[in-house]
């Protein structure tokens, strides 16, 4: 028998490109492939790419770089790029980088066997089609191997909101539900293999369709399915959109034990002329809103958030209507970005704001926001919290694992093990995590 061949993935960006990756690795393992940490002893290299922002597709090219002196020692070894890059660029990814042999673009991971066979006898390969075919079902079933106890599955894929600054209906295509059986069957083989945790993943995934036995099904309906499954003990989503967020979902917050108390819900900016600008269909007040009546079903819920500053036209005004709704909602952790032009979106078109005023902004909404996570993760000292441990700890006998409100939690003298849950009394709050000891 040979030697199995080696393969290195680099991934980029968000967690449903960490599931990809993890589901590519599972099909080339079917062609004899294992993988390796580390680019130099591999056979075949995919770098699993990101294109929100222009700093994560131009990071793409700077890797591909570095790999000329591995594949001038080993012509053998095959680049390949998949992804959203490989997605909105195609083959001015092979005319800017002719090292690379393979750009899959992510509707057609199932093809990658093929792809990869082809790429061996020394053919250039580039599949960037919508195919109408279920990449998941054709992909190979998810080998049976032992893994840790938090796992992501992907139930929902593609936009069709058109927010007018981001690039993702267009890289990952309209909005495809996957069928509830398939997802169902996905997660109790996960459960089967250790897995106690699943975050349920798709770019808008609270507009989640997917057909089941009695028509299609809602989010919140799927979530009860899963609530079902012996051995799963926590369920999570991400991301929603604030106008998908319906009333069962809203109340299963408040009635599913499994449901954990965290969400993430974009709201990108505090002005509603901004928002107007941005094609999100809500206003600010529309927002508060629906956070209320959130929190009204599941006071304690820590609300996560996702902001843009220095979108085009603007102003300072408009971004202390962002600082405003910051205060109002107070947010347990939440992620900032300065306004990146993506080619072919409607928003590249328009007069950019000053980069050093956006620049400044970005500090401040970033100072506000950093103080409320700190008050949020502070305010857990003295509460008793469920956490799933996840690894040992850097001192002897201590255990990390995360709390329901996906803080990171450290344990000393804890003699539970890796998927185990347990209750855990908050006793300090560090920098970037919170201590605790085991109740009973
Ligand atoms: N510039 C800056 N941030 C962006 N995002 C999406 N597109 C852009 C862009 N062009 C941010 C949004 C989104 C998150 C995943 O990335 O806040 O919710
Ligand atoms: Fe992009 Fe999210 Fe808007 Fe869809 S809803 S276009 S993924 S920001």
């Amino acid at each position: 028998m040979s030697a199995p061949k080696k393969l290195f993935i680099k991934t980029y960006g968000c967690q449903m490109n960490v599931y990809d990756s993890e589901r590519m690795a599972e099909a080339l393992g079917g062609e004899g492939y294992v993988e390796t940490k580390s680019p130099d002893d591999a056979d075949m290299i995919l770098l699993n790419t990101c294109h929100i922002r222009e700093k994560a597709a131009e990071k793409v090219y700077s890797e591909l770089g570095r790999f000329k002196g591995l594949k001038a020692d080993k012509p053998d070894l095959k680049i390949g790029v998949a992804g959203c890059v490989a997605q909105a660029e195609g083959e001015e990814i092979m005319r800017r980088q002719p090292l690379v042999d393979l750009v899959v673009g992510p509707q057609s991971y199932h093809r990658l066997p093929e792809m990869e066979a082809k790429a061996r006898t020394g053919e250039k390969v580039l599949d960037t089609d919508f195919p109408e075919e279920d990449k998941f079902e054709k992909l190979k079933n998810r080998p049976k191997a032992k893994r840790g106890p938090t796992a992501f599955l992907t139930v929902q894929e593609g936009c069709d909101k058109f927010c007018a600054f981001c690039v993702v209906p267009y890289t990952r295509g309209a909005e495809v539900s996957r069928p509830a059986d398939r997802i169902l069957r996905e997660a109790r083989d996960l459960v089967e293999r250790g897995v106690r945790e699943i975050t349920l993943l798709g770019q808008n995934v609270n507009a989640y369709h997917g057909a089941g036995p009695n028509g299609d099904m809602t989010l919140a309906q799927l979530i009860w399915e899963l609530d079902k499954v012996d051995g799963l003990e926590r369920i999570r989503f991400t991301t929603s959109h604030p106008n998908d967020m319906q009333d069962d979902l809203i109340e299963a917050h408040g009635a599913c034990a499994k449901l954990m108390p965290y969400l993430h819900l974009p709201v990108q900016a505090g002005s509603d002329k901004i928002l107007k600008r941005m094609n999100r269909a809500h206003t600010a007040e529309s927002y508060i809103r629906l956070i209320e009546r959130i929190r009204a079903a599941r006071p304690d819920i820590l609300i996560s958030g996702d902001f843009i500053v220095g979108f085009p036209e603007e102003t300072e005004e408009d971004f202390q209507a962002t600082m405003d709704l910051v205060e109002e909602v107070k947010y347990g952790t939440a992620y900032s970005f300065k306004y990146s032009t993506r080619p072919g979106t409607p928003a590249a078109e328009r007069a950019q704001v000053d980069p050093a005023a956006a620049d400044d902004r970005l500090q401040r909404l970033q100072a506000l926001l950093t103080q409320q996570q700190r008050e949020v993760q502070d305010s857990m000292v003295g509460r008793e919290v469920g956490v799933l441990f996840e690894k040992a700890g850097r001192l002897p006998g201590q255990m990390v694992g995360k709390s329901d409100y996906l803080h990171a939690v450290h344990v000393a003298d804890c003699d539970r093990n890796i998927g185990d849950l347990a209750r855990v009394r908050i006793v300090s709050s560090g920098p970037n995590s919170l201590a605790g000891e085991l109740i009973g």
